[in-house]
């Protein structure tokens, strides 16, 4: 399984926003949106082996947690809008249990912040995209089941940071330049389907 923990540190977790202009009323949720995309979908395809946490910490109801878990997720769409709706539906709901409150197959929100995707998570490698580390072409993937913690725009806040620390996240950078969050999820991704390429091969399998 492969995780992508997004941190929004202004995006909503309310769905008082507009589906017309997702950017100027939503905190840059549409930062997000573009993450969910590179990390879950393929050429007319999802990957069924990847799960998305949105950790929300924008406007009156935040923090909260969307999980996307494409092992059970249907009918997602690349185009942002389609996304930002799925998202405004679901943010529409209340998350009163403790933990993930299902909304629909493959879509769950909680209240709460990194303490309730690490309970949620299970076993995985951790590790943080950062600007200036080891590259992930040169790094130590564990391809099977690996976590990446990823910043939006603003990057980390000093609260996400202490607890990647706590958590011992290796840090892996994807370049000389500071790309967009959505494009270092697509990097990421890439190294990951090539180095899982080359494990079929050496096996045989396809
Ligand atoms: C647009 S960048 C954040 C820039 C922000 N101004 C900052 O100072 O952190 C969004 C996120 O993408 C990831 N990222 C961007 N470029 C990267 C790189 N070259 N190597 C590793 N991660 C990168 C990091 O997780 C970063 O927090």
């Amino acid at each position: 399984m492969r995780a992508f923990v997004v941190i929004g540190q202004k995006a909503t977790a309310s769905p008082e926003f507009l589906l017309h202009d997702v950017p100027g009323t939503s905190g840059r949720l549409d930062v997000l949106l573009r993450c969910v995309r590179a990390a879950m979908l393929y050429s007319h395809g999802l990957r069924r082996d990847t799960r998305v946490y949105l950790v929300l910490k924008g406007g009156p109801l935040a923090p909260r947690v969307l999980r996307i878990d494409g092992s059970a997720i249907r009918f997602v769409r690349p185009d942002e809008r389609n996304l930002a709706s799925l998202v405004k539906k679901a943010l529409a709901r209340a998350c009163d249990a403790e933990g993930f409150n299902v909304i629909r197959p493959g879509l769950a929100l909680a209240k709460g912040a990194l303490d309730v995707v690490l309970d949620d998570v299970g076993p995985v490698t951790p590790f943080v995209l950062h600007e200036g580390a080891t590259d992930v072409r040169d790094a130590t993937l564990e391809v099977a089941s690996a976590l990446f913690f990823v910043g939006d725009h603003l990057g980390f806040d000093h609260e996400t940071r202490a607890v990647i620390e706590g958590c011992n996240a290796t840090p892996i950078g994807v370049g000389p330049v500071s790309v967009h969050a959505d494009d270092a999820i697509a990097i990421v991704t890439n190294e990951l389907d090539r180095r899982e390429a080359r494990i079929r091969a050496t096996l045989g399998v396809w």
